[in-house]
Parts: C-alpha cells; structure tokens; sequence
C-alpha cells in the first residue's frame, strides 16, 4: 500500500483520463491520496473529487504565487471547508520567491492568516516553499506552527534544515526529484531523515520521476520514489511503503 500525499488530480492535464490514470494507480497499490487544490477552481474540484472517491482525501489552501489575489471571503472559505470531513490539511501554503506575481509581504502575510486558521481549526498545514527557505522556518517558528504541524512538500533543502523542520513537527515529503541522477540533496535527506518522518508524493501532473521525467506525473510512479528511497536507505520497497502509509494516515487522522 502506498499513499500519495500530494497530487493535483484536480489539475486540467487529468480532464480527459482521470479514471484511467485513478486504476493505474490502484493497480500500483496507491490505496490513499491528497488531491491538493491552490485556487478557487482546484479548491472546488478537489473537494468534488474527494466526494466522488472514497480512497481520496483534500487539502485546501492558497498558494503563494497567487497571494494577491486572497480576499478575507476567501480564508472564510477556507475556514467552512475545512470542517469538510474529507479535508485532511491545509494548503498548499508557503513562499514562492521565484515567481515575482505577488510581493514577498503579501505571500507572507497570506501564509501567516493560514497558520493562523490552521491553529484554530486543528488541522496539518502543506507547505510550499522555494527559493525562501530562511523566511519559511523564521515564519513557522514566529506563528507556532509546531502545533498544528505539517508537511514540507517536495522537499529538496538541505539536510540540517529538513532536521530543524521535523523538530518543529513536520513531515518531510519526497517526491520525483529523489529519482533524478543530478539530485543530490534529496537523497542525502532521504538517507538521513528517519523513516517514521518520511512522506512519499508525486505533486503530478509536475515533476515526474525519473525514468518518465518530463512527461507527464501520475500517482501510479509514485511507486519509484519509494524504491529509490528504500534504495538509498538499503531497506525494503515494502518497508518504506508500510511506514510512509501509517505517517500519512498519523498526520491526517485517517482511521
Ligand atoms: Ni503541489
């Protein structure tokens, strides 16, 4: 058994062979999956998906990158969702200062009313981060996001920070770029970060793993990301598999 924690099945890449790319998966033993949704479109379709399949979950949030465009009816969108019995997390959430859409104090003041909501509605928080790291663990320290806690999603920082995250109760994700060859902070992390704060995810339709990447992700391949980390770890395919379930399931407070 296998979960993805991080899949944007909502996304428009998956429009005409959803049902297709859904059996893939389950013939690969992904029994468990987090459809993410960013935007008012992704919010609406993950919670649609969520209902439609019993085997997926949500995770509602804004994403950095569209900041700017967050109103207050928005959060208190956010707020009645997450009372949604399916929606297992907040976001994703975070810093993206790689994109220059919205200004780097308003991404920050949106991911801060979102830890802010998260704390008061008890659930995990995802977070996105790039090219901010420093900003992110100041932010995550500064709301006290140690209690609610998290994922840090797609993980590719380095090793000391990945320990200082999970210190601060977080999860680390890995996902395709532990596949790719030139990769090397990934498996550094994969190898140091103790299996029972480990999360395995695709983030697909992006960043496939290696040896489909480019093309499109599914959560089918998910599957080569827990062999390359059971790999670097010099443990069993079943072994990472069994533990990054039960971290899932533990975070999300499923069954
Ligand atoms: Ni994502």
């Amino acid at each position: 058994m296998l979960f993805d924690t991080h899949v944007h099945l909502n996304a428009e890449q998956f429009n005409d062979d959803l049902q297709e790319v859904i059996d893939r998966a389950q013939a690969e033993g992904v029994s468990r999956m987090v459809v993410v949704g960013f935007d008012r479109p992704t919010i609406k379709r993950a919670i649609e998906l969520c209902e439609t399949y019993d085997f997926l979950y949500a995770s509602v949030g804004w994403h950095p990158v569209d900041a700017i465009d967050m109103t207050p009816e928005d959060l208190d969108w956010l707020r009645e969702l997450s009372a949604h019995p399916k929606v297992v997390a907040l976001g994703e959430m975070g810093l993206d200062y790689y994109w220059d859409k919205s200004p780097k104090d308003v991404q920050k003041e949106v991911l801060r009313k979102q830890i802010q909501l998260a704390k008061e509605v008890k659930l995990p928080i995802i977070i996105h981060n790039r090219d901010a790291t420093a900003d992110i663990v100041e932010i995550l320290k500064e709301e006290g996001a140690a209690e609610v806690g998290g994922i840090m999603h797609c993980y590719s920082g380095s090793v000391e920070i990945a320990k200082e995250c999970v210190e601060m109760n977080f999860y680390i994700s890995l996902g395709g770029p532990v596949t790719f060859k030139n990769a090397k902070k990934p498996k550094e992390v994969a190898e140091a970060i103790p299996l029972d704060r480990l999360l395995i995810e695709t983030d697909c339709p992006y960043l496939a793993p290696h040896p489909n990447r480019g093309k499109r992700n599914e959560p089918a391949y998910v599957k080569l990301v827990a062999e390359q980390i059971a790999a670097l770890k010099g443990i069993t395919y079943e072994e990472v598999a069994e533990a990054t379930t039960l971290n899932a399931k533990k975070l999300f407070d499923i069954n």
